[in-house]
């Protein structure tokens, strides 16, 4: 490259450029939100000069799902991501978004996972968009439209599938949605507003996704006893109404399916040669979200995340707390309902397995609005870095990184972001390679990684020396499409 000055270069790193292909030595320079320059040594100047000392430069990472809609909104620095080095989040998952949704009262369970109340909700995904550009957030925004929202908005009741009538009414939301640049269209087939739903009510609403483009995530049916047959469901939606599936965080819960991961990869590979298929994964063998007595009974050890009814009862176990007010386990989880909770119900050996599937990204399923959170809101991206990689040598780093970054840009269709390149954006991520790990832990939660030096998004530093600065230059990705893979 030429001498032109650029605003930063960052020299003596090593460049993982998030494609999976091994590590270079180099420098890259940075003008404005661009990569204007990458080379071995390049010779440009800068006004800001940052010696790496060869540590990894790599794009920043993608949170392939979160809960995070409302969190961009109100708690803009996003440490809990960027001291990951996650530039991106998509939102919007397991049915359950922000917009567009007009309700007067507290809505079900598990959208008050992210809206509690009425008024957290936004009517459109143009008012959504305008409001993350009149006050962005630190990271950058993929929103998708969430079944079980459309479904709040406007069916009375939800134990039932929608009528004609109401499926006419969700499809004209969703394409709103997606015209005003909602990514895409999730479900949550799992939870009680929308188990009802029948196959053609999600097929009727993906045939929207299909005619505006987009991509459909499904927290399936069922991820137990039932998870094939789930499959064969979500890859039958896919199928019928052309549009790319995400399997939303896989996994085999509870004793008698674990190790079923072999079955599971199988059909999803088998499924792949015939359709585009992606999935995601949380590096952990608990999983986290409202509490259930269903889920109870399935787990090994339940702890309590938050309780609208009681105060301090967070991170504590549910037996402890049963034992403690005289009641029985199912009479707990009424007591103290609405609430949430970790659930230790997964097999290490299958967490395993699903990460280290070569079409599975990296997504934490953080909740950032719970009391005492599951460690994976600050911890996922270290953990698959320091622990997966480095320590247990599950794939090489560069695996890891793409897990993080190209393959997750690819599936969701973002252009420009998730590679290091001339002309891609500048979200970078710098780390130590031998220092990066998580310290989150299910005692203490909320607890920056180690081992992230410093991160940029759209060319601007958020995070430096352990803490977060005052930047916040991240965006809504309102144009960005799904490609073909
Ligand atoms: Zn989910
Ligand atoms: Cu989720």
């Amino acid at each position: 490259m030429g001498a032109t000055k650029a605003d930063m270069v960052i020299r003596n790193a090593m460049l993982i450029d998030g494609s999976g292909a091994a590590g270079v030595a180099g420098d890259l320079a940075v003008t404005g939100e661009r990569i204007t320059a990458i080379g071995p040594s390049l010779v440009c100047g800068a006004d800001v000069e940052i010696d790496a000392g060869g540590k990894v430069l790599a794009p920043g990472f993608i949170d392939a799902h979160t809960h995070d809609d409302r969190a961009v909104l109100t708690n803009r620095a996003m440490a809990c991501k960027i001291s990951q080095g996650v530039t991106t989040v998509v939102t919007g998952n397991c049915g359950i978004s922000i917009a567009p949704v007009t309700i007067k009262t507290r809505p079900p369970g598990p959208l008050d996972l992210v809206c509690p109340s009425p008024d957290d909700f936004m009517p459109s995904f143009a008012a959504y968009f305008a409001a993350l550009e009149k006050a962005p957030p630190a990271v950058n925004v993929v929103a998708q439209a969430g079944h079980t929202s459309l479904r709040v908005s406007v069916m009375d009741r939800f134990d039932r599938a929608a009528s004609e009538g109401e499926i006419e009414q969700m499809k004209a939301l969703l394409r709103q949605a997606l015209k005003d640049g909602a990514a895409g269209l999730s479900t949550g087939l799992y939870y009680p507003p929308a188990n009802a739903a029948p196959r053609e009510e999600i097929e009727a609403l993906a045939q929207v996704v299909h005619e505006e483009g987009g991509f459909h995530s499904t927290h399936m049916r069922d991820e137990a006893d039932g998870v094939a047959v789930s499959l064969e469901e979500t890859f039958r939606i896919g199928r019928t109404a052309q549009v790319p599936i995400i399997i939303s965080h896989h996994k085999c819960v509870g004793l008698a399916n674990h190790g079923r991961s072999g079955e599971t990869l199988g059909l999803i590979d088998a499924a792949r040669a015939k359709q585009q298929i992606g999935l995601d994964v949380y590096p952990y063998v608990a999983s986290s979200t409202i509490l259930n007595k269903d889920r109870v009974a399935l787990s090994s050890r339940t702890l309590i995340t938050w309780s609208g009814k009681a105060d301090g009862l967070e991170g504590r176990d549910i037996e402890e707390v049963a034992a403690e007010m005289g009641l029985s386990v199912d009479a707990t989880v009424e007591a103290i309902s609405p609430a949430g909770a970790i659930y230790f119900l997964m097999d290490e050996a299958d967490v395993k397995a699903i990460m280290a599937y070569p079409a599975t990204m990296i997504g934490s399923d953080g909740l950032p609005h719970d009391r005492h959170p599951h460690p994976r809101l600050w911890g996922t991206f270290p953990r698959v870095l320091g622990h997966y990689a480095r320590d247990e040598k599950l794939f090489p780093l560069e695996t890891a990184v793409h897990k993080m970054t190209g393959l997750t840009a690819r599936t969701f269709g973002l252009k420009d972001r998730g590679v290091l390149g001339e002309g891609a954006f500048a979200d970078l991520v710098l780390f130590d390679p031998a220092a990066v790990i998580d310290t989150a832990t299910f005692e203490r939660p909320e607890t920056p990684a180690a081992g992230i030096c410093q991160v940029f998004v759209n060319g601007r530093g958020v995070w430096r020396n352990g803490a977060a600065t005052d930047a916040r230059p991240g965006k809504g990705l309102c144009g960005e499409r799904f490609l073909t893979q």
